[in-house]
């Protein structure tokens, strides 16, 4: 792989900035939040006055846990415009979730809003090891979505040559990464694996691709993830983390020469761990939920956004900035079973350890009696089709699935594409459980 560490001159300078002066310019902009907000935002300013807290209590970075979580159901009760903290005729762009789970939640940006996000996406494709000149392949879905026009205007921002293909016909997918030889590819994690059968569908050796560098998020995805990706490929694989209501993608990512987490941009988002049972600050190190200030934004800026993510705070390493570790899964993934806290990502690591098995699966949650049962639906590798191979890769997994993470599962071993696909980010749990 093409070594891409950046040299520290093309670095902003607050990428390196002591401790010291990244709290201070912090602490500047979270009073200036506060007040933005409380000023400006009838929704804030009713929460903080019920709350008792006023933005002038803020004496210190640790002063913010006095004031009061935001959560996705505050943006749901004030759909679609009600929690912005600017007249709606001063934002230029609105963005949406899906709104599978209820009404959609709404997003709105200013210009600045939306030149900051596009600065941090160029930041973060630049840590990836994109540079100026490259070709961008960008196939996070464009849309409502955030991941492709914030993938697009970043790499604008950068200097890179965009090529807007969205998600989906994978076919072509291939064809342009053949024809137009880009250096970067944007793409969720597990649409990336699809694109690549693809490539073995076409006899095209993916090695062999122009590709250097994939900038993957949207959805959960671990190590072992990165080292299959990046065996095939033979490029880099980096995680990009980042969510609508804080901004979308390019809130945190990782840097191609450590890979080791996620920096999180702290000059424009003050993150914090809480437990989420009792909303208590930990320290960082202490795995917890993920809780997110921005520091800079004008539509919509977020108090103590809970995003129901899961990981913990690490040192700076390459870069001044904190990091976060990997997401392990957000709460609302997180399935119990017979007492046993159980992830998505925890099947990954053991399904990539069996190598009869490709990476795509699918877990179905049922319940039988009074007992919930889970089934990891799976493929098998086409040269490992034959029933006896199947039946050994099935063994192999509930072998690993029980003795690492200490549940019985079910394991069916699907044809080669018998497991559903997405173009966008994977849907891991399928829960069948009556609800009670
Ligand atoms: O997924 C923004 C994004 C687009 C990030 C492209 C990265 C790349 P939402 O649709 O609002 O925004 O979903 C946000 O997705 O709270 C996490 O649960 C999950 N997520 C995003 N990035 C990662 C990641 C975009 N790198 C939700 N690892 C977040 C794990 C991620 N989960």
């Amino acid at each position: 792989m093409t070594d891409l560490t950046p040299t520290k001159d093309i670095l902003d300078p607050i990428e390196t900035a002591s401790r010291d002066e990244i709290a201070a310019l912090q602490f500047h902009r979270m009073k200036r939040t506060l007040k933005h907000a409380y000023e400006n935002s009838a929704f804030y300013r009713k929460r903080f006055d019920d709350h008792g807290v006023h933005p002038e209590e803020l004496h210190c970075l640790a002063d913010l846990a006095r004031f009061p979580f935001t959560t996705k159901s505050d943006l749901r009760d004030s759909y679609p415009f009600g929690m912005f903290a600017t007249p709606r005729e001063n934002l230029v762009r609105i963005h949406a979730s899906s709104g599978t789970t209820g009404k959609p939640t709404v997003v709105g940006y200013t210009q600045h809003d939306i030149d900051v996000w596009a600065d941090l996406m160029a930041r973060s494709i630049r840590a990836s090891g994109g540079r100026k000149g490259d070709i961008a392949h960008v196939a996070y879905g464009y849309g409502l979505f955030t991941g492709g026009l914030g993938a697009h205007y970043g790499a604008e921002r950068l200097g890179c040559t965009v090529v807007p293909m969205s998600g989906g016909m994978t076919e072509r997918q291939v064809t342009l990464i053949q024809d137009f030889r880009p250096s970067i590819i944007m793409v969720t994690p597990s649409y990336m694996l699809s694109i690549l059968d693809e490539f073995r569908r076409q006899g095209i050796d993916p090695r062999a691709s122009s590709l250097k560098v994939g900038i993957f998020g949207a959805e959960p995805w671990t190590n072992a993830m990165r080292r299959e990706i990046e065996e095939a490929f033979d490029m880099h694989a980096v995680d990009i983390y980042g969510l609508s209501e804080v901004m979308g993608p390019g809130v945190a990512c990782e840097c191609v020469e450590s890979k080791d987490g996620l920096h999180i941009w702290e000059d424009h988002f003050y993150p914090e761990i809480i437990d989420p049972e009792t909303g208590a600050v930990l320290p960082d190190g202490e795995m917890g939920e993920l809780v997110f200030t921005t520091l800079t934004k004008e539509g919509l800026p977020m108090v103590r956004y809970r995003t129901r993510d899961l990981t913990r705070l690490l040192p700076g390493s390459v870069r001044s900035m904190r990091r976060m570790e990997k997401i392990t899964g957000r709460t609302d993934d997180m399935i119990i079973l017979r007492g046993v806290n159980v992830f998505p990502t925890q099947i990954e690591e053991q399904i990539l350890k069996c190598p009869g098995l490709a990476p795509h699966f699918q877990i179905e949650l049922t319940r039988q009696g009074r007992m919930d049962a889970m089934t990891v639906h799976v493929e098998c590798h086409a040269s490992h089709g034959a029933a006896e191979a199947r039946h050994a890769s099935a063994g192999e997994l509930a072998h690993h699935i029980k003795s690492v993470i200490g549940v019985s599962t079910r394991i069916e071993v699907h044809d080669p594409e018998g497991v559903e696909r997405s173009a966008g980010k994977a849907r891991r749990v399928v829960d069948r459980r009556p609800k009670d």
